[in-house]
């Protein structure tokens, strides 16, 4: 089969596309004809030995499919032809077949492309996480989220109304990015330079309920003061570099948290959670509640590229890569 392998850390550019045989098809494992593999934040971070997930090597990146069922134990919940969406976690999606734990695997809804599909997995359901178990969502209350036109950010504005959000912010590095966030349903955008007085200002001096922060770096403490009484900071990443650190004084002063949000090490230590939040979330998305992403789609040939576009910045939205 075609497959992106990486053989060298030496970063996307290391990306090569080559033949290899296809995973062997173990009883008690979903096979899946791949369609359409999903780009994250962790593959560019992987490609340079970076992760805290070190494949062994050569590693096909890639953590999430979208595809056509080959095959399936018979008491599998999904058949052969039936659409899904798959996680591979972390590694092994940029090929044409793969084999999946049952539990990994989930039936697309009609409404979704398997290009939108194999965007949905990775960063919705870690919003979900998000948003719902760790952070408390409740109905009506603002949420704001850094880095709001990349892949997690894109995902929180898509979702956090149909979780109950009233209002979303958006914090971004550009104008035209801020264009990014607006499509993807931002109800106000500011930019990252200077967004505590933007925040204060458009929340009437309140603050917002739940900061969403994928980003990290020296925005944290700025973010910590965007917070109203009873607000929760939610740790999802640091694209940014630095992991910042917490002046707990902080959390006392304003009756805030600041929350870790781990999605992957939950789900290792809670069986049944991803069906879980696949049954919320399909719904949500057959019915347009959420609406799918719109991503970025580049050819297989280009898988490089595309890991590269997390990198450096230039990824608009969720990007992901065609398979078939
Ligand atoms: N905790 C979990 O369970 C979990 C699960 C999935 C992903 N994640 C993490 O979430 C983070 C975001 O992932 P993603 O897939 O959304 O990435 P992405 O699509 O590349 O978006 C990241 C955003 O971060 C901002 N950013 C700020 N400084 C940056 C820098 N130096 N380099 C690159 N981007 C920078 C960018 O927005 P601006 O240019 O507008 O600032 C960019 O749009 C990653 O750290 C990933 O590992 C965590």
């Amino acid at each position: 089969m075609r497959a992106i392998q990486i053989a060298e850390l030496e970063g996307p550019q290391a990306a090569k596309l080559v033949e290899i045989d296809e995973p062997a098809a173990d009883a008690g494992l979903v096979v899946v004809d791949v369609h359409a593999a999903g780009v994250a934040f962790p593959d560019a971070l992987q490609s340079r030995g970076l992760y805290q997930y070190k494949p062994e090597m050569p590693y096909t990146p890639g953590a999430e499919v979208a595809g056509v069922v080959r095959s399936a134990p018979s008491d599998a919940h999904v058949q052969p032809g039936d659409r899904v969406v798959g996680l591979t976690m972390l590694c092994g999606a940029m090929a044409e077949v793969v084999a999946l734990q049952p539990e990994r695997v989930f039936t697309l809804p009609d409404a979704l492309s398997f290009e939108a599909g194999a965007g949905v997995l990775f960063n919705d359901l870690t919003v979900q996480f998000a948003l719902r178990t760790r952070g408390r969502l409740a109905d009506g209350e603002t949420v704001l989220v850094h880095g709001a036109a990349g892949g997690i950010g894109t995902s929180t504005l898509r979702i956090a109304p149909a979780l109950g959000a009233a209002r979303t912010i958006a914090v971004v590095s550009t104008e035209e990015k801020g264009e990014v966030a607006r499509a993807a349903g931002a109800t106000d955008v500011v930019l990252a330079e200077g967004f505590k007085d933007a925040v204060k200002e458009l929340t009437g001096g309140r603050g917002v309920d739940i900061v969403l922060d994928p980003v990290g770096g020296d925005r944290f403490t700025d973010s910590l003061r965007s917070l109203a009484p009873g607000g929760r900071l939610l740790v999802v990443g640091f694209t940014g570099g630095e992991i910042p650190t917490v002046k707990v004084n902080r959390l006392l002063l304003n009756n805030v948290d600041t929350v870790g949000v781990g999605w992957g090490a939950w789900t290792m230590t809670h069986p049944g959670y991803l069906q879980e939040q696949w049954a919320e979330l399909e719904p949500l998305l057959a019915s347009g509640a959420v609406p799918a992403p719109d991503p970025v789609v580049y050819p297989l040939e280009r898988a490089g590229e595309a890991i590269a576009s997390l990198e450096d910045r230039s990824a608009r939205g969720k990007v992901v890569v065609a398979i078939r």
